[in-house]
């Protein structure tokens, strides 16, 4: 009977790229993006994902060209009527957030009900797992991925133009593009802070 999948093996290059992988800017960002075959295995790799039941309680919203400006449009009315008295500039920076990287991925929680047994908190974490792997996906291609929520993951406004439904949330949005900036250490927490062994 043939392996699909073999047994784990060192892979060098892989751990490699996992220890001294890291975010890069949204606002370092700049064409070109990933062509349409690469944006598919991106969103291929990056679905597939830890997920108790294979449920799938998450879809993805991928903006691109001019879809960019039209959701900018949104965030810009939304921040106009809460900051009227901003400067006109800050008022531009809203409109050209989805701007800064060819591709911006929404990554939707969508909990499916619970009648199946899964809880919903298992759900979300798979979501993240999500976002996660977008950017691992999409780095692995040699683009640079940072996965932002900004004061619009969290706005109803912009929900109800995303078509959210009730139960919905935005894990992330997932920037995509060719890095034009080096990213540069985090500090990162010592593992006896965070591990026990017991
Ligand atoms: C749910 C979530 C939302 C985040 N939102 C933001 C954000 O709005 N702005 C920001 O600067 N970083 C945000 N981050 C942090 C970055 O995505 C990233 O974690 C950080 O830059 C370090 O990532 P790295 O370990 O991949 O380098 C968020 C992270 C998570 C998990």
């Amino acid at each position: 009977m043939s392996d699909a999948f073999p047994l784990p093996r060192r892979q060098d290059a892989v751990v490699d790229f996992l220890a001294h992988r890291r975010s890069n800017l949204a606002k370092a960002m700049d064409d070109p993006g990933p062509d349409a075959d690469t944006l598919e295995a991106i969103l291929r790799i990056g679905t597939r994902v830890p997920d108790h039941r294979k449920l799938s309680p998450w879809r993805l919203i991928v903006y691109q060209g001019e879809a960019r400006a039209v959701f900018g449009r949104t965030l810009e009315a939304a921040y106009r009527a809460d900051n009227p008295d901003h400067p006109e500039d800050r008022h531009r920076f809203e409109a050209e957030r989805f701007l800064r990287a060819p591709v911006v991925i929404a990554v939707i929680s969508a909990p499916v009900d619970c009648v199946r047994g899964t809880p919903v908190w298992e759900q979300q974490l798979s979501a993240g797992s999500v976002c996660l792997k977008l950017c691992l996906a999409a780095q692995a291609h040699g683009f640079g991925a940072q996965w932002l929520s900004e004061w619009y993951a969290y706005d109803p406004r912009i929900h109800a133009e995303m078509g959210l439904a009730e139960g919905e949330q935005v894990a992330g949005f997932i920037y995509i593009g060719t890095a034009t900036q080096a990213a540069t250490p985090r500090p990162r927490p010592d593992l006896s802070d965070v591990v026990t062994h017991v």
